[in-house]
């Protein structure tokens, strides 16, 4: 057992939790100064709460000092593409200079040109590359990290990603946890005449098995004009959840497809992006479980309108906020700094802003028993060395998280 005592300011998300993460209000982050929390030797929090109401049961447990820390539920990055080969920083420029994302797709670019990049790179170099990179994240707060497959969209080659993805959830163990997304059906390769050509003799055929060694946590595919239509999305949840595999989709990025409708039909955990989606989809998402997840480093990116997130959260989505970390449409791997930057912009509160980088994002991923320091959660954390809790979103781009292992000694 262990006792984190004097904790500068925790953030235990009750509030926002017993409110099931929707219609949150500043004071849903449940903020508390000097502030103790038990965990027992399994990593669970047995209570959490004001130093001064420690339970007397409590009192002769080993302590550790966190007088200079203030605490929040583990930071959750629940989309994002890590694993790829080279970079699109000359697309960045045809961008800048007026091309369109959508025609340098059209003209072989995009998600293509990474794909031929990461087919030429060697195994070991993607590793060591999507190690570096998960170590930077890490650096910034993150705790848990998903990662999806999608960039070699061949036989082989997709399924020794996957087979890496699992490599590098191995390494990171006790670190930061893993989430592995099959995300073969990202792009269609020029060489397939149509989309379900692809889904028929690569998407599907992988699944089956990839699902025999057990390591993959969720399906993703892009619900989009051009890459993925309605049939292929079907085809590939209904096996998924025989399969008794998660569900996720990048849902209504450019064009409102009903990708909102169609994951709260199938029970996606996620939809994402949803910079279009209609009326209709915001409601049936606010009557499920389904996680909208908004990527704001993507429209940003891209020069793209903010998608409205007051229309999800006032309606009562269960919103989530997420990277999109990836080489061509998201360059930016820092989470918090774009949450620093979005929230306003998105006109989210306080409470909203980091329920959704933590409660929510960890609902996006299905693990529900993490994302508030409330008795019965996981110990999982975010430690940050400054004055306040405040301080975090508002430093833009200031990082003051440390090591939760090396400042609990967890
Ligand atoms: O989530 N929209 C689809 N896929 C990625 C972009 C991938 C890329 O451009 O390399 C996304 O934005
Ligand atoms: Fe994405």
């Amino acid at each position: 057992m262990k006792h984190l005592k004097n904790i500068k300011e925790l953030a235990t998300l009750k509030g926002a939790h017993e409110k099931d993460g929707r219609r949150l209000s500043p004071e849903d982050l449940s903020l508390i100064k000097d502030a103790s929390v038990i965990v027992d030797t399994d990593e669970n929090i047995l209570w959490s709460g004001k130093a001064s109401e420690l339970p007397s049961k409590f009192k002769d447990t080993p302590s550790v000092d966190c007088s200079n820390f203030v605490i929040t539920p583990e930071i959750v990055d629940s989309h994002t593409h890590t694993v790829f080969g080279g970079n699109r920083a000359f697309e960045y420029s045809m961008r800048l200079n007026g091309a369109d994302y959508q025609d340098i797709a059209k003209a072989g670019g995009g998600i293509l040109n990474t794909m031929e990049k990461t087919l030429s790179a060697d195994l070991d170099e993607l590793f060591k590359d999507a190690c570096e990179r998960i170590e930077r994240i890490h650096s910034y707060g993150v705790g848990t990290l998903e990662i999806k497959s999608g960039y070699a969209l061949d036989y082989n080659k997709e399924k020794e990603i996957t087979q890496l993805i699992h490599k590098l959830k191995e390494r990171f163990r006790g670190k930061v946890q893993i989430f592995n997304t099959y995300l073969a059906a990202h792009a269609v390769p020029k060489s397939f005449q149509s989309s379900k050509d692809y889904m028929d003799t690569v998407v599907m055929p992988l699944l089956e098995d990839l699902s025999k060694e057990g390591i993959v946590d969720a399906v993703d595919i892009f619900h989009e004009q051009g890459y993925f239509d309605e049939q292929d999305t079907a085809l590939l949840f209904d096996r998924a959840k025989e399969l008794g595999i998660g569900i996720k989709v990048h849902a209504d990025e450019f064009n409102d497809n009903g990708g909102a409708a169609l994951a709260c039909q199938h029970g996606a955990l996620s939809c994402d992006h949803l910079l279009q989606t209609s009326k209709d989809g915001i409601d049936k998402l606010s009557r499920s479980s389904t996680v909208a997840t908004i990527l704001p480093g993507t429209a940003f990116f891209l020069g793209k309108k903010l998608a409205n997130a007051r229309s999800f959260l006032d309606a009562g989505c269960k919103v989530a906020l997420a990277s999109d970390y990836n080489p061509g449409s998201c360059h930016c791997d820092n989470l918090l700094l774009i949450s620093s930057i979005a929230g306003k912009n998105l006109e989210m509160n306080i409470a909203e802003i980091w329920s959704a980088i933590t409660l929510n994002a960890s609902a996006a991923l299905g693990m529900n028993d993490q994302g508030a320091i409330i008795e019965g959660m996981k110990a999982r954390f975010s430690v940050f060395e400054t004055n306040s809790l405040d301080e975090i979103i508002y430093s833009w781009g200031r990082n003051f998280s440390i090591s939760p292992q090396k400042a609990l000694s967890l």
